[in-house]
């Protein structure tokens, strides 16, 4: 299974993947507390970030979570409400919750949606993969920045 994944082809992405990784299991626990730096040079896009968020085919966050300025119905309430969010947490710490929230919370329901360790039960077609690209962890970490209800944001 392993050996699928590290025949991946893409470099950088998986370099990117095997450090993270590696962090992950060098460091458990609150050693990131802090968040995570930018997983790629490029800088997200808020808007692709927005449409992978209300993606239902990419284990959408609005079955657990509710964004009030997206007009989806019957919007989740397992998590917290992520209006404002960009208020409450910075953009490393967002990071760190859409990577792997487990280093948070080690019980918690939220997949981690860059990270390969820890998993169990993957279907096969998805062995090997993490559900997010650091691409689309990028978009996703740039629309949730501009969820921002307080003036007042440094
Ligand atoms: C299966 C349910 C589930 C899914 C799917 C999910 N989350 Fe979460 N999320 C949670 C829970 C529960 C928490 C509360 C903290 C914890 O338990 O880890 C949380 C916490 C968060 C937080 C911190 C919010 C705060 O105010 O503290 C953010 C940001 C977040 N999620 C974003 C997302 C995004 C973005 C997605 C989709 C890419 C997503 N979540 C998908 C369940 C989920």
């Amino acid at each position: 299974m392993r050996t699928s994944f590290f025949a991946t082809p893409g470099g950088l992405r998986l370099h990117v993947l095997i450090m993270v990784i590696a962090l992950l299991v060098i460091a458990p626990g609150q050693a990131f507390a802090d968040g995570l730096a930018p997983l790629t040079d490029q800088p997200g896009n808020p808007a692709e970030g927005e449409r992978l968020v209300r993606d239902t085919s990419r284990a959408s966050c609005l079955i657990c979570h509710t964004i009030s300025t997206l007009d989806e119905k019957d919007q989740g309430e397992i998590g917290p409400n992520l209006d404002g969010v960009a208020d409450r947490w910075t953009e490393a710490e967002l990071r760190l919750r859409i990577v792997d929230a487990r280093q948070l919370n080690p019980d918690t329901m939220m997949p981690p949606y860059f990270s390969l360790v820890g998993l169990y039960k993957v279907a096969e077609a998805y062995q090997g993969q993490t559900i997010y690209s650091a691409q689309e962890v990028e978009d996703v970490v740039a629309f949730l920045m501009t969820l921002i209800t307080d003036e007042a944001v440094e």
